[in-house]
């Protein structure tokens, strides 16, 4: 098949680049370069059936380069991720998340594509998980706390509205907490790069609140496999994609220290508001649809994690 990706230089984006083209397809990336880098696509760009095109999704000529590629399908991943800059510029936040989205969809109706597969955030969108069972479903209650899961939210509707007006099939993959290498470490990076960038510099961590808030790790390369699974499947609508186990920021920690060999402690400092406490997805519909399930423990996605931090 013929894909575009958007966000495709991106951490998660160029994993999934990297699935598609181990499977055939022929991609073209789409990103803007503002948080993703060309470093990350060093291998796709060697392939024959890559093509990379320097493009913000926000601008009307998305519709032109995208007609020129002709995709069957379209993944879209490009988005400002910072949710607490979300909050503190929404309208920020929408013009890229809402309205870039919107200019997607138009992309992929007048390329011509027939599916549209959407990375959304079950972190964001659902609210507090309880700590019974096996993690939010996708009837669990959509209650966003921040700009940034409201837009997703409002992109999975969009989605409902463009397969209803022109018939463009859709299926919207709710992460978890994804991790893995390619994770910037530097300033909002995933709770994993820093902990683990500075587990190996012997550098100290700070916890916020207790530590015993819960997150569901799921690393990056079965994050790609679910991509990979979603595209050409029948459109599916929302999906969660996360391992359905609670791991606390203070295990997380542990766990780090373990494997880098250090024994630093963490320094606790004050709660931060507008954070879940508790929060879990369960893939059974997703496994139900795409066959789909996470492959990686959390302990040897943590050891790829640090091997490649120790290199990076
Ligand atoms: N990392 C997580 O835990 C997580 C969880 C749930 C959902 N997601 C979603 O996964 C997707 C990828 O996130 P990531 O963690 O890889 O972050 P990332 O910042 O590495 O990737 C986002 C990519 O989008 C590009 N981009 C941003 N704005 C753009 C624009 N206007 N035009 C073109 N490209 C633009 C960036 O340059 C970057 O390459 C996002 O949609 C994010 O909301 C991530």
């Amino acid at each position: 098949m013929r894909l575009a990706v958007t966000g495709a230089a991106g951490f998660i984006g160029s994993h999934v680049v990297d699935g598609l083209l181990g499977a055939g397809h022929t991609v073209l990336g789409i990103d803007n370069l503002s948080t993703g880098r060309m470093a990350n696509l060093a291998g796709a760009v060697r392939a024959d059936r890559f093509a990379f095109a320097h493009q913000d999704i926000t601008r009307p000529d998305l519709v032109e380069v995208v007609r020129a590629f002709g995709p069957d399908a379209v993944c879209h991943l490009a988005a400002a991720i910072d949710v607490r800059r979300s909050v503190e510029d929404p309208i920020e936040d929408a013009r890229v998340n809402v309205l870039g989205t919107i200019g997607v969809l138009e992309a992929a109706r007048a390329g011509g594509a027939r599916q549209v597969v959407f990375v959304s955030s079950g972190g964001a969108i659902y609210g507090e998980t309880p700590l019974d069972g096996s993690g939010a479903t996708e009837s669990s209650p959509v209650a966003p706390e921040s700009p940034y899961g409201a837009g997703k939210a409002a992109a999975e509707l969009w989605l409902q509205v463009y397969a209803r007006l022109y018939g463009l099939a859709w299926t919207a993959l709710a992460l978890s907490n994804v991790y893995g290498p390619r994770q910037a470490p530097d300033g909002e990076g995933g709770v994993v790069s820093i902990f683990g960038s500075r587990a190996l510099a012997d550098r100290p961590v700070a916890i916020y609140g207790d530590g015993l808030q819960t997150r569901d790790f799921v690393f990056v390369g079965d994050v790609a496999a679910a991509l990979v699974a979603a595209v050409g499947a029948p459109g599916a609508g929302r999906l969660n994609i996360g391992t359905g186990v609670h791991t606390s920021v203070v295990d997380l920690h542990t766990r780090l220290q373990r494997l880098a060999k250090g024994s630093r402690p963490p320094d606790f400092e004050p709660e931060r508001a507008g954070e879940v406490r508790r929060s879990a997805l369960d893939a059974s519909a997703a496994r139900a649809a795409l066959g789909w399930e996470p492959r990686t423990t959390l302990d040897q996605g943590l050891r790829q994690t640090l091997d490649w931090l120790a290199t990076a």
